[in-house]
């Protein structure tokens, strides 16, 4: 049964998100709380939920708009939902969907909620670009100047080096160190040849195109219409590859370390737009609204490590806590989800189980095991799907629950890295 306090078990009712899109592409138009707002609306219609049940949302999102930086209440301000909706917007990285999940999973266990959606979109596509400071500087001068010339005046100590915009990114502030280069450093800290890593990206997008040709990842996806004309409608993810082949992959140059790298494109996940959503409930308001979940947070558990040691490595010393909690092994998952930052950062994690000097760490004396790889991420993941961080939490959560049940299968295991060196790790119950 599970640990948490009172008893309170936690409900996931149902789960959707839109297609996920390369950045730059096809959803590259639509702003991260258009991408929100788009599944948690199907999310509703399809749940037949009546909206006045929904007491909270929930949303991770992690390159936020400066405008509207609490996406969780802009996507319940939506027309379909009444204005008294508190919601609330968290970031923990490439886990933020999961860190919305668990905050409102303890709502609902201490009995402040009955039914919260919780989930997380990102538009890298329209990522907030900023001036420098010496920019900045000119323009906070000149909003205070009283007159015209004076105006003028605060932009003559502007120098063209001002003018260049900074971007956000994909980089730890505490070491500058990019995803990409942490990711290398996995590799070879792991010893995780190119071949394997491109073995791994093949095989997420030759499962993640079955999921995808048979129904199964198309079942959880929402169709969406392109603002601003809505002309378009958009019903798949445009980044799974059907026809990549092995030689193919080999066949790409290493992009973050050019000359003796091992990262590609390929077993990379790449820069995503789109947005996914949960609905949980408290186990008794599902019994009582006659809904049947897909199943229940059994266990949850964070970690983190030091940036500058192995980046994405975290969900190692998350996942043995969790299932602790949920008082149950690796051998007991009927499903694995990892979430694929990198192949290289995947396999590390897989061998992170393996490894004694690894469970230690986490405070256990023998590892969590090794994943049986019939049962991990049997519909790709996030090299071949797409990763818009701060929703892919929620569409791993709703994969893992979905395919649990058409397996019949009893409990799931799902893990996130995220930057910061954090880690995540969930375990879901049926029944
Ligand atoms: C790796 C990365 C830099 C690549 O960006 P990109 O160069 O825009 O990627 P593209 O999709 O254009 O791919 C580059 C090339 O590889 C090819 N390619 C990519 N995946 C391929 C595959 N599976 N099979 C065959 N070719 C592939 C593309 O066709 C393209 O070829 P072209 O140049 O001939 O058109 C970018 O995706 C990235 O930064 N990813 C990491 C994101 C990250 O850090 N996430 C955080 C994780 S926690």
């Amino acid at each position: 049964m599970p640990t948490f306090g009172n008893g309170r078990r936690v409900a996931i009712v149902a789960g959707l998100r839109t297609p996920f899109a390369k950045a730059g592409t096809v959803l590259k138009s639509m702003s991260a709380i258009e991408l929100g707002r788009a599944c948690v609306a199907e999310l509703i219609e399809r749940t037949n939920l009546d909206v006045g049940q929904v007491q909270a949302i929930v949303f991770g999102t992690v390159i936020p708009s400066v405008l509207a930086p609490n996406i969780a209440r802009e996507v319940a301000l939506m027309p379909m939902l009444p204005k008294g909706v508190q919601a609330f917007t968290v970031s923990r990285a490439c886990a933020s969907a999961n860190q919305a999940i668990t905050d409102a999973a303890d709502q609902i266990v201490l009995g402040h909620a009955d039914v919260v959606i919780a989930g997380g979109a990102e538009s890298l596509s329209n990522v907030p670009i900023l001036h420098s400071r010496g920019l900045t500087d000119a323009f906070m001068t000149a909003n205070r100047a009283k007159s015209v010339p004076q105006k003028l005046q605060a932009f003559t100590r502007v120098r063209p080096r001002d003018l260049r915009p900074i971007a956000p990114a994909i980089a730890e502030p505490s070491t500058g160190e990019t995803m990409g280069q942490s990711a290398e450093k996995m590799a070879k800290i792991n010893h995780i040849p190119r071949d394997e890593q491109d073995q791994f990206a093949l095989r997420s997008h030759r499962l993640a195109s079955a999921g995808t040709t048979d129904g199964r990842l198309t079942a959880e996806i929402a169709p969406l219409y392109v603002s601003p004309r809505y002309e378009t409608v958009v019903t798949s993810d445009n980044g799974i590859r059907e026809q990549t082949s092995y030689d193919q992959l080999a066949a790409l140059k290493p992009v973050f370390d050019r000359m003796y790298g091992t990262v590609t494109a390929g077993n990379s996940s790449p820069l995503t737009d789109g947005g996914a959503a949960v609905l949980l409930m408290s186990e008794s308001r599902a019994r009582t609204l006659g809904y049947a979940p897909l199943a229940f947070v059994r266990s949850y558990a964070y970690a983190a490590l030091d940036p500058g040691e192995q980046l994405l490595q975290a969900p190692v010393l998350a996942a043995p806590v969790a299932l602790r909690r949920a008082g149950l092994s690796l051998r007991d998952m009927d499903l694995v989800e990892m979430h694929e930052a990198f192949a290289a950062q995947v396999l590390s994690n897989l061998a992170g189980f393996e490894s004694k000097q690894w469970a230690e760490r986490a405070g256990f004396p023998s590892p969590v095991g090794e994943v049986d790889r019939t049962r991990l991420n049997v519909m790709g993941g996030s090299i071949a799907i797409g990763h818009p961080f701060g929703a892919t939490g929620a569409r791993i959560l709703t994969t893992l629950c979905q395919e649990l049940g058409r397996r019949g299968g009893q409990f799931g295991l799902l893990t996130v890295c995220a930057a910061g060196g954090m880690g995540h790790a969930m375990v879901v119950e049926r029944a």
